[in-house]
């Protein structure tokens, strides 16, 4: 289950409105080619993505077990979630049509914030895409949904997601039991970034 940031910020009452607006109106393509909106029509292609351990093994916060009702209702869920303006789930169609990713975005309209999780499949990882991804969906949610504040977690022994989370200026804050929706806990490493900061590294970046 998603937990909110360990700090806590409070949003004006126009500020989350604006974000669970944004979020209810959140549009893939400006995410990226091949992005979607999950729907029931994507469920067993999302099935037979995240069926793989190599893609699901390392996330805590998925439907368990994973099969074709517990995936549609994930998505049914999300959906719902999308009209509270509190969640969005996206996948990644291939040129098949096929998902090949998907990333799951949670937010706390009241508190300006987000979390996000994702994965790629087992044939794209490894190759550099996940890191470009994902510091490209950081500044998607920064700028499209408003918030002040993303959360992350990565197992302990994740060190892919840990360097790229390091690398995106992510801020190391302590280790959190994170909680499976079985119940059971993952130990993870958790980090924070706020807007300030990324708009700070990317001045940094351009030399301005
Ligand atoms: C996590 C994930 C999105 C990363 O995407 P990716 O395309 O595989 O990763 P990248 O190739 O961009 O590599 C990420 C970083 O890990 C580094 N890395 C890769 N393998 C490594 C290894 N065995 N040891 C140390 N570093 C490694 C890369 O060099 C890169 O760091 P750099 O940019 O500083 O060089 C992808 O692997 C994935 O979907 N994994 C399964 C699900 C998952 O773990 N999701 C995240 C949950 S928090």
């Amino acid at each position: 289950m998603s937990a909110p940031p360990k700090t806590v910020l409070k949003a004006t009452a126009d500020e989350e409105q604006a974000i669970r607006a944004a979020v209810r109106n959140a549009d893939p393509a400006t995410l990226g080619p091949g992005r979607a909106i999950a729907k029931r029509e994507h469920a067993s292609s999302l099935l037979e993505l995240l069926a793989d351990p190599a893609v699901s093994d390392a996330i805590y916060d998925l439907p368990r077990p994973l099969n074709l009702e517990t995936i549609a209702e994930w998505i049914e869920d999300c959906a719902a979630q999308q009209q509270r303006g509190e969640g969005l789930l996206f996948v990644t169609l291939d040129r098949e049509g096929k998902a090949a990713g998907y990333s799951k975005i949670t937010v706390w309209p009241d508190r300006s914030s987000a979390e996000l999780a994702g994965a790629l499949r087992a044939d794209l990882q490894n190759s550099g895409a996940g890191g470009s991804g994902a510091l490209h969906t950081f500044s998607w949610i920064f700028e499209t949904l408003g918030v002040r504040l993303m959360c992350l977690t990565a197992a302990v022994d994740n060190i892919r997601s840990a360097r790229l989370i390091d690398r995106g200026g992510f801020v190391r804050m302590g280790e959190r039991e994170a909680v499976r929706p079985d119940g059971t806990t993952r130990r993870s490493i958790y980090w924070e970034l706020t807007r300030d900061h990324w708009n700070e590294l990317l001045a940094r970046d351009r030399g301005t």
